[in-house]
């Protein structure tokens, strides 16, 4: 984690962090606040994980510690396809652990990670409310039912091949 001093965190996040200092066990609301700052920039960043340490005035390692542990903490940018795999019940009997370990392997990325070139992040995600479609992956606002492990490389190139089609 940096050391740097300059603080970064956009107004109603700080403003969030105050009200959560003037309530008894402050530091019980560092998860929250960890949300609320992923939802507003869609990550954990260093700088911002250390200026949430100086505010709530505990261990810098034990917001760091917070960020990894959980999953859904995200500590990069979501990649420009942003790809989440339901890991709920149904998704799972039906094998989406394997189409998440698929997809591991074929971007060489672990869960929570994106790839070196922005391309593609992973993720998993509960119950989508389709359970009938397992093992459901979405791809940005894309959902795609009944994934199977020959189709995840299939669903990397068909991507990779649109997109080098949109940028030339
Ligand atoms: S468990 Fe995956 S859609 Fe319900």
């Amino acid at each position: 984690m940096t050391t740097k001093t300059e603080y970064t965190l956009h107004p109603d996040i700080v403003s969030f962090i105050e009200t959560c200092l003037q309530k008894e066990h402050s530091e019980s609301y560092l998860m929250d606040i960890l949300h609320k700052i992923q939802d507003k920039y869609g990550y954990l960043s260093e700088e911002h994980m250390y200026e949430v340490a100086q505010r709530l005035q505990v261990p810098a390692s034990t917001v760091s510690g917070v960020s990894t542990f959980y999953h859904f903490f995200r500590l990069q940018p979501r990649g420009k396809y942003a790809i989440s795999v339901c890991m709920g019940t149904a998704c799972f009997v039906k094998g989406a652990d394997k189409v998440l370990n698929a997809f591991q392997t074929e971007l060489g990325i672990g869960l929570g990670e994106t790839t070196k070139d922005g391309m593609f992040s992973l993720e998993n995600t509960r119950c989508l409310g389709v359970c009938g479609l397992a093992p459901v992956v979405t791809i940005n606002e894309q959902v795609y039912s009944r994934v199977t492990l020959q189709q995840v490389s299939e669903l990397i190139n068909r991507i990779l091949n649109k997109d080098v089609e949109k940028t030339t």
